[in-house]
């Protein structure tokens, strides 16, 4: 199995690009089920996750030409509407099929999800979209049976709960469906817009976009036609976690292909902890701290601070000069790289969805364990502070989102190797 090898304390410098979003790119992948034309989608990110869902989509019958960063995706002989378990129970996201599967041919049984041990992540809300669209919704042997054999009927979807991949689900539901659909609460994320401008684009009219309050008016069972390439969003987490980076060993770095709007939250918040910015159009500078200051978090939802960023954060917050608080509002266990950051000499205690990070005056490298994806790349960011030696196991979590990882650290002047058990 490979691993990470880590020597820190070294200072980075240099400027990197910021690759596509994965979570943005997921749903616009899903969305060419929508559409019985190719669909043209550029600047992907390299990573697992979406060779995952492009190999779910082959399965279904697409033809997909797919080199690094673009892919074309034909779904005009669909064969299948059967999300298989094997490639489902890999990676959460598979569930995104769900909605337009329905939306175009009026029934799908999707496995059960899997993906980063983060919490329950239930799928209720998603299904309970479908429902409110007129869709029979079973569970048969591990499988989400949804049939609607007349198609979807526009309706109001009341969301209790923000949630990022149900309203995915539900605008993609609804694009196709007859009439007029409402979504309330919806969620706001960038990944979330870029997915309504695609759908607008191909056909279905989608009014508040950016809002909590979505109105979709289906195409009536007209499949949507893309005829522009759809170029992806840049990864605000990723530009995030290499800020985070930057800013843990007093860094100047660049990044390249930022959409400064979308991590406000996360520069506010390194800005509490003394960094500060220069900003050129799509490029960020980061000017370090003179020294580190604690900070408090609270993660939220869209425009709020993004729970996929509350691990890289607390990374950086361990070395500061005074207490952090940083408190998990979105997922209940999402801690899990607090036991492994203090392996590397950190000092966090965990008290209900609340972690406490004392100031250390340094980190010493050590064998620490990937948990999630994230979790991931906060113990890469500490171990780029620690002194000495650290290896990072288990890294495939980082593939499934990190594109190119350690040949971007590398670049910035970082001792980083993939090395093999
Ligand atoms: C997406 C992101 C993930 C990010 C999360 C929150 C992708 C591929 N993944 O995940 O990286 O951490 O948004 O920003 O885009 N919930 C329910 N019932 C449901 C659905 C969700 O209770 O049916 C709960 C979840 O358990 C969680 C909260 O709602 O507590 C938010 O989850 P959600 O926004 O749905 O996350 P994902 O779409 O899975």
């Amino acid at each position: 199995m490979d691993y990470l090898e880590i020597e820190g304390g070294h200072k980075l410098s240099g400027e990197i690009s910021i690759s596509g979003a994965k979570n943005a790119a997921l749903p616009l992948i899903a969305a060419a089920l929508l559409s019985n034309k190719p669909v043209t989608l550029t600047n992907l990110p390299n990573v697992v996750d979406i060779r995952t869902l492009l190999k779910l989509l082959e399965m279904l019958g697409a033809k997909i030409s797919h080199n690094d960063t673009t892919a074309v995706i034909d779904c005009s002989n669909i064969s299948s509407t059967k999300a298989v378990y094997e490639i489902v129970s890999k990676m959460r996201a598979s569930i995104l099929v769900l909605g337009p599967l329905l939306s175009r041919f009026h029934e799908c049984s999707v496995s059960l999800p899997g993906g980063c041990a983060i919490g329950q992540r239930p799928i209720d809300l998603h299904l309970k979209a479908i429902e409110t669209l007129g869709a029979s919704v079973n569970l048969e042997q591990g499988y989400v049976v949804a049939k609607a054999p007349k198609g979807l009927k526009g309706d109001k979807i009341i969301f209790d709960k923000i949630t990022v991949g149900g309203t995915e689900n539900a605008v993609m539901a609804a694009a196709m469906a007859q009439g007029v659909t409402e979504i309330i609460n919806a969620a706001k994320e960038p990944e979330v817009v870029q997915l309504c401008q695609m759908l607008n684009m191909g056909g279905a009219k989608i009014e508040g976009i950016g809002s909590s309050k979505l109105k979709i008016y289906g195409t009536g069972g007209k499949p949507l036609e893309f005829k522009e390439p759809i170029r992806v969003i840049p990864d605000r987490i990723e530009a995030g976690t290499y800020l985070c980076a930057g800013a843990i060993t007093y860094s100047k770095i660049s990044l390249n292909n930022v959409n400064v709007e979308h991590i406000q939250a996360v520069l506010d918040k390194l800005e509490a902890m003394g960094c500060s910015f220069d900003i050129k159009n799509d490029k960020i500078t980061l000017l370090p701290a003179k020294e580190l200051k604690g900070v408090n978090v609270v993660t939220a939802e869209y425009p709020g601070f993004p729970t996929d960023m509350q691990a890289q954060i607390m990374a950086v917050a361990t070395i500061a000069n005074s207490e952090s608080l940083i408190e998990e509002r979105l997922f209940e266990n999402r801690f899990m790289h607090v036991s492994e950051l203090n392996r590397l000499g950190a000092d966090i205690w965990l008290k209900g969805n609340i972690a406490a990070v004392k100031p250390v005056k340094e980190l010493k490298g050590a064998d620490v364990m990937a948990t999630d994806l994230r979790a991931s790349s906060a113990l890469v960011i500490a171990a780029l502070a620690a002194k000495g030696i650290t290896r990072v196991r288990r890294i495939y979590h980082l593939d499934r989102g990190y594109d190119r990882l350690e040949e971007k650290l590398s670049s910035l002047g970082a001792k980083i190797e993939r090395k093999k058990e």
